[in-house]
């Protein structure tokens, strides 16, 4: 078995923005570069299908999703790239899991309780507009990184529960049919787990604050220019740590960077300095790899060769794990 295995996958629901790149992918191509750990990394498209009913727009965010990859210098010789939908071991997963996976743990899922008190509120019915999927996402996510053993799985602050509700079935399953998972660990970075958006609330598409990845120069710096700030003038000396502009700056920036910014702050540097700063900080990071992603989105194909590739060294893995797994459970041939 191996040592340390990291996963991670990205929703392919709609356009990366900055703070899939400094939650996920950033972390994810760091871990990657580490010789002594194995690196999985895929598109999870089965997951948007739980909130994205447009197929048009999954397929147009699962090609940005892995041209983003590829461009940010993700390598596939190394890493093993993949599309979910590419893995049909998953789904089949899902359902040996689903079946070992207590209902009371799937009701105390965060995503699901938070949707049906806005349920409540609006005095609708509990359950009004959510869907199994909706519910079961929990199980799917726990079939990601349970069928490749995952030993390590970078995520976001809000992802968790996940994480813990993944272990939890995976002990259920181990007890009940014998040791077949390892129990995968939650990688969070405390320094910038969550990215705020343009309003202060984490950068989300579902709060429509997000700031796309690959903006075009001109673009970005005005996305960046609406970060909300408050209405302290040049001069005044301001609370960098009650502040969303430096969150995002925090997040691109070295440790010097910081300590400079701060002293800025403290300097009372005007909030439009401040946002200058941030553009030519994250232009600087983004300039290079957003022409390589131009050039990857005009070329389909050389995308889809990556990902067939990638699917075929996952599957080496899950195909004979998934045996292992039916086998365990008493599922198989009679002969
Ligand atoms: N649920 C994750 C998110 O919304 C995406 C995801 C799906 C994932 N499967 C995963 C992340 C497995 C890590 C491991 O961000």
């Amino acid at each position: 078995m191996t040592q340390h295995r990291s996963l991670t996958g990205i929703t392919t629901s709609g356009t990366p923005h900055l703070g899939n790149y400094v939650g996920a992918i950033k972390p994810a191509l760091a871990a990657s570069q580490d010789p002594a750990a194995e690196a999985y990394y895929f598109l999870a498209d089965y997951h948007a299908l739980v909130k994205c009913f447009e197929p048009e727009r999954l397929h147009q965010s699962t090609l940005e999703i892995a041209a983003t990859w590829l461009a940010l210098g993700l390598d596939t010789s190394r890493a093993v790239f993949y599309r979910q939908s590419d893995i049909p071991e998953i789904p089949e997963l899902t359902w040996l899991l689903t079946c070992m996976t207590a209902k009371g743990l799937m009701n105390r899922s965060h995503a699901y309780k938070a949707a049906v008190q806005a349920n409540e509120s609006a005095g609708e019915d509990p359950d009004f507009g959510l869907s199994m999927g909706l519910f079961n996402y929990p199980i799917l996510m726990s079939a990601d990184i349970l069928m490749f053993n995952a030993t390590h799985v970078p995520v976001g602050r809000d992802q968790a529960q996940h994480l813990e509700m993944a272990r939890d079935i995976a002990q259920r399953f181990n007890h009940h049919y014998g040791e077949h998972f390892v129990l995968p660990e939650a990688v969070i970075d405390a320094q910038v787990a969550t990215l705020p958006g343009q309003d202060g609330r984490k950068m989300s598409k579902s709060y429509d604050n997000t700031i796309p990845l690959w903006l075009p120069e001109k673009q970005l710096r005005k996305q960046i220019m609406r970060i909300v700030t408050n209405s302290q003038e040049p001069g005044e000396p301001k609370d960098p740590d009650s502040a969303n502009v430096y969150a995002i700056y925090a997040a691109f920036a070295t440790p010097e960077q910081r300590a400079a910014m701060r002293a800025a702050f403290a300097d009372g540097i005007a909030w439009g300095e401040v946002k200058q700063q941030l553009f030519e900080l994250i232009n600087a990071e983004l300039a290079e790899p957003r022409a390589r992603y131009q050039e990857l989105l005009a070329s389909p194909a050389i995308i889809e060769t990556e990902l067939q590739a990638g699917a075929a060294r996952a599957r080496a893995y899950a195909r004979p794990f998934m045996q292992r797994l039916r086998s365990a459970v008493g599922i198989g041939s009679l002969a």
